[in-house]
């Protein structure tokens, strides 16, 4: 993988939000239905919204485009609980992108966006006053857990594209990180992915999927 500038292109979705299209990968950071749409359907409403647990700490796959990141820290404010935000992002876009991309969102998004696109590597920032936030710029395959988390966002690209994302290996690395009762969301929906989840001791349940896409996958421990 690689994110020369040359290769990534925004984009304009269905639902009007922009995403990027990385031309050496042949992919898109989120759905083309709609990326708001999207990453409101899987990760917050079928992610942080079914968490039970008092304890917000989430674990971000696939930081990209912040936009998951920006959306959490906006549910921040409208509760008292603290959430405590870990994304991994090996391949950081170039702030130049993330400027253009977060101008096809509304301004307290795309502020967000941009803040937290900026953070430094492995230093936690408080984003208001109960959202803390750390950007790892690793992969997750050499990423050294130490914390446990409540909720996790796998949103690597999709599995024709990077298949060593979606392994029986990585689902049980991240099996070990989520605390009891915890939740694994994904907009992946496939058979072999479900598989692989329940091998690696999840229980795993299908949801309808955001516009476009007819099912998603929540996994619980
Ligand atoms: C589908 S995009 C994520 C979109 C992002 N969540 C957003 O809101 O814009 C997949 C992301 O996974 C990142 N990625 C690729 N390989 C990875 C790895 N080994 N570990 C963690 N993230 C990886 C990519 O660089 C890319 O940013």
């Amino acid at each position: 993988m690689s994110n020369n500038k040359n290769e990534l292109k925004v984009i304009k979705t269905e639902d009007g939000s922009s995403s990027i299209y990385n031309a050496s990968l042949d992919e898109t950071y989120h759905s083309i239905h709609g990326a708001l749409q999207e990453s409101n359907h899987v990760f917050i409403n079928h992610g942080l919204h079914l968490l039970k647990s008092e304890n917000k700490a989430i674990l971000e796959v696939g930081f990209g485009t912040g936009l998951n990141a920006a959306l959490t820290y906006l549910q921040s404010l409208e509760s008292d609980i603290t959430i405590n935000y870990t994304a991994l992002e090996p391949y950081p876009l170039p702030i130049e992108i993330i400027y253009e991309v977060a101008a096809g969102y509304p301004k307290t998004i795309a502020e967000t966006m941009i803040l937290l696109s900026q953070s430094e590597g492995g230093k936690p920032i408080y984003v208001g006053s109960n959202f803390i936030f750390t950007l790892h710029l690793t992969q997750l395959q050499t990423f050294n857990f130490i914390d446990k988390y409540d909720l996790i966002y796998f949103d690597a690209f999709a599995p024709g594209k990077q298949p060593d994302m979606w392994t029986l290996e990585i689902f049980t690395k991240l099996f070990d990180v989520l605390n009891p009762g915890g939740l694994l969301t994904t907009y992946c929906a496939k058979g072999a992915v479900k598989r692989n989840l329940k091998q690696a001791g999840f229980t795993v349940k299908a949801f309808p999927g955001p516009p476009g896409k007819r099912e998603m996958t929540v996994a619980f421990r």
